[in-house]
């Protein structure tokens, strides 16, 4: 059985779209694979600091604080190692993602274990890994500029290695029922096919 990391980020609780529809689909999913869901927000993921930064280095003189950093850094990305495809909740909030998808991805991205450097440019270290993005949005934004999420998640996660991601959208959810429940179907039909 193929396993799924999911990663949830809305804010919003039980009027979370990107819940709702995630949990929908690992209820139809349950018994086809073995999933796992991270919660960005429970347990809160710290924000990248300087403290935070030094945690994450290569620096092994930590606080006891910066080791349970690191402890949470290292689960993070095993959790994703431990993966054949992520499923990635990636609201809209003021034009990108919730800052506790940032501070996921923030504590993912680490020198050494999840990328490097060459003469040739950055190299991502994980490999043969799927991600699937569903991404909702109150307004319309697909192959607009104002849709900064796309370019940037698909540049995060390939940074890492993660190349091969497929974004699904659920957009104009406060543009009136019609276009909500229209495009809350179709988000859900992508998702079933992943
Ligand atoms: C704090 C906040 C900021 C938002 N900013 C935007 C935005 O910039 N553009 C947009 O189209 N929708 C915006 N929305 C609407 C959300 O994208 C929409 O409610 C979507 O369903 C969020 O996903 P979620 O329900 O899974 O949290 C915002 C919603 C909230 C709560």
């Amino acid at each position: 059985m193929k396993n799924v990391l999911v990663v949830k980020s809305s804010i919003l609780g039980n009027y979370s779209a990107s819940t709702t529809l995630i949990n929908e689909w690992i209820e139809s999913q349950k018994n086809s694979y073995n999933i796992t869901e991270r919660d960005t927000s429970n347990p809160a993921i710290p924000v990248l600091d300087a403290n935070v930064m030094g945690a994450l280095g290569a620096n092994e003189d930590l606080t006891t604080e910066q080791a349970a950093i690191r402890e949470l850094s290292d689960n993070l990305i095993t959790e994703i190692q431990q993966a054949d495809t992520l499923l990635i909740a990636a609201p809209m909030y003021n034009f990108t993602v919730p800052t506790q998808l940032k501070n996921w991805i923030d504590l993912i991205a680490r020198a050494g274990v999840t990328f490097k450097y060459t003469e040739q440019g950055p190299v991502g270290l994980i490999e043969g890994k799927k991600a699937v993005v569903l991404t909702t949005r109150g307004g319309m934004h697909k192959d607009q500029p104002s849709d900064i999420i796309t370019g940037y998640l698909r540049t995060v996660l390939g940074f890492v290695g993660i190349t091969d991601v497929e974004f699904v959208y659920a957009e104009g959810l406060a543009m009136g029922e019609d276009i909500a429940n229209a495009q809350l179907n179709q988000a859900r039909t992508a998702l079933s096919l992943v």
